[in-house]
């Protein structure tokens, strides 16, 4: 991770229509270069109105959003800011728009006007980085779930993006694919540096964020490690949101009078502690 602010959301305020409550307020946030931030939030709390706010397909009432130093109200800079910050979306089918998987990968590249040699390399590359390479000639139509979604981000990746911005990218698909996906994305996280705004309802998911941000009635009700605000259980239920599993337990265990760390996240971490307890000599 490096000093170097992605995305800086000032002040955002952003309401559908005119009388209604609003969807987001007083959001501030920043993403920094490698981050990788997970958002939690009860259905309805404002989660991809945020995202959308952050790749510029909606703009701020009021406050300000920063893209890599743009500001997605100028209107001029757009383009750049969509392909700095690639989106991924819930439904796989709704994000592929040809019916061979490497004209897909290419399509934005296409409309960037990338030369030739340069788009198929480009391809190559992005459909080697989320493992699909043997799938290049195949009809997406085909594919699972799981691998649709490395498409489309191999899709976003031949942009050669700073961030990425996924919106429940793993609600529809099957464990191993949502497996294979957070995987791919944690992978271009950690060794291309690419920050990723992680929304999701899996709190495992977000046990893995370095960082985690609960919304909730559009506002930034919670923030930091997955550690500090996951402990924070009763809130968190407050907020009709779960836990991660072992985190749970440890919160039972401990109101049953047992004395463990109210932080544990893994199975590996509670058996750690369990096993201190048995054996306090260890
Ligand atoms: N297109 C829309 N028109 C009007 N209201 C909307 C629209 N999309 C979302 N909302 C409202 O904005 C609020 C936040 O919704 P959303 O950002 O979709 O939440 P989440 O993604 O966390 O479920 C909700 O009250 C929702 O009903
Ligand atoms: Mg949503």
């Amino acid at each position: 991770m490096s000093d170097t602010v992605r995305i800086s959301a000032a002040d955002v305020a952003y309401t559908y229509e005119e009388d209604s409550k609003p969807a987001l307020s007083g959001i501030s946030l920043e993403a920094r270069a490698g981050e990788f931030i997970a958002v939690l939030g009860h259905n309805g709390s404002g989660k991809s109105t945020l995202a959308k706010l952050l790749n510029a397909l909606y703009l701020p009432d009021s406050g300000t959003v920063l893209v890599c130093g743009m500001n997605t109200a100028d209107e001029d800079r757009i383009w750049d800011i969509r392909r700095e910050a690639g989106m991924i979306f819930q439904n796989p089918d709704n994000q592929i728009v040809a019916t061979v998987v490497q004209e897909d990968v290419a399509f934005g590249l296409e409309n960037l006007g990338v030369p030739h040699d340069e788009m198929v390399r480009r391809v190559d590359e992005a459909l080697q980085a989320v493992h699909m390479t043997k799938y290049a000639a195949s009809a997406p139509h085909m594919l699972s779930g799981g691998q649709k979604q490395r498409v489309a981000i191999a899709g976003i990746l031949a942009m050669q993006p700073s961030c990425i911005i996924a919106d429940e990218a793993t609600a529809m698909l099957d464990p191993a694919g949502r497996r294979d996906v957070l995987e791919t994305v944690r992978k271009l996280n950690t060794e291309k540096g690419i920050t990723v705004i992680w929304i999701t309802h899996y709190m495992e998911e977000a046990a893995t964020a370095d960082r985690v941000i609960v919304v909730s009635d559009g506002e930034i009700a919670l923030q930091g490690t997955p550690r500090e605000v996951f402990q924070q259980v009763e809130t968190l239920r407050k907020l009709h949101l779960d836990v991660p599993r072992m985190t749970a337990l440890a919160h039972d265990l401990r109101e049953k009078g047992f004395d463990i760390r109210a932080d544990v996240l893994t199975v590996e971490e509670m058996a750690e502690e369990v096993a201190r307890r048995l054996c306090p000599s260890n």
